[in-house]
């Protein structure tokens, strides 16, 4: 089948599932992927070790020209700290559009891309023939969060990783640019009552009419 140039769009917010659909499609369909989510982690990973504050608006812009999108580690990237603080440092537009720019560009190699972030659908790749918008409650979200914490062997607060998902929703969804909400041609998918293998199908009904669309035209 043909995907060449094909890019999948993946938006929603933290702990919809994203990054897991994202990785099964990519492998599924041949396609490049990238965690955009991390591109933000990694500048902010950057200030926080050089003892820089996250609202230094050169500092970050520095930083994120000198993030390589294939050298970034998603171990260290991961924390829950770090989300939060990369949540802070995409709230500035010129810091956006520098990451923007190399996610575009990652997303015009070939064979084509699934990317996942917050504004793939609305900003990044405005054009891409499918574009899915993940959600599911704060509860749910929250417990999946749990979930991973504990499968590291970590300890955490139900009530406090909830507070977190809901300060860090409204934080991405309330910004000036490139907030975080579905682009008009997106298909909805409420992952709350949903396992990941059911999320994979509905989305494979989805890029398989878009493909089959491609093949015809
Ligand atoms: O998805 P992840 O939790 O790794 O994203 C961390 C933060 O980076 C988000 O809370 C959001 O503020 C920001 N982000 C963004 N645009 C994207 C991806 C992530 O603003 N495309």
């Amino acid at each position: 089948m043909m995907t060449d140039g094909f890019i999948i769009a993946i938006d929603g917010p933290a702990g919809a599932g994203k990054g897991t659909l994202a990785r099964r499609l990519a492998d599924h369909y041949r396609l490049n992927l990238l965690d955009t989510g991390l591109t933000y982690r990694a500048v902010a990973h950057r200030l926080v070790t050089h003892g820089l504050p996250l609202d230094n608006i050169s500092a970050a812009e520095t930083a994120a020209r000198q993030i390589d999108l294939a050298a970034m580690d998603r171990d260290t990237l991961s924390t829950h700290a770090v989300g939060e603080a990369a949540s802070r440092v995409a709230v500035h537009p010129s810091v956006r559009r520098i990451l923007v720019d190399k996610q575009r560009d990652f997303a015009s190699r070939p064979p084509g891309a699934v990317l996942d972030g917050r504004d793939i659908g609305t900003v990044v790749c405005p054009d891409a023939p499918v574009k899915l918008y993940l959600t599911a409650t704060p509860a749910t979200r929250a417990r999946r969060r749990m979930a991973e914490i504990e499968a590291r062997g970590g300890q955490a607060d139900y009530e406090r990783v909830l507070a977190d998902i809901e300060r860090r929703d409204s934080r991405d969804m309330g910004r000036e640019d490139s907030p975080l909400r579905p682009a008009a041609d997106a298909h909805l998918l409420d992952t709350s009552e949903m396992d990941i293998d059911a999320a994979f199908e509905a989305a494979c009904v989805i890029v398989d009419q878009a493909l089959a669309a491609r093949t015809k035209a």
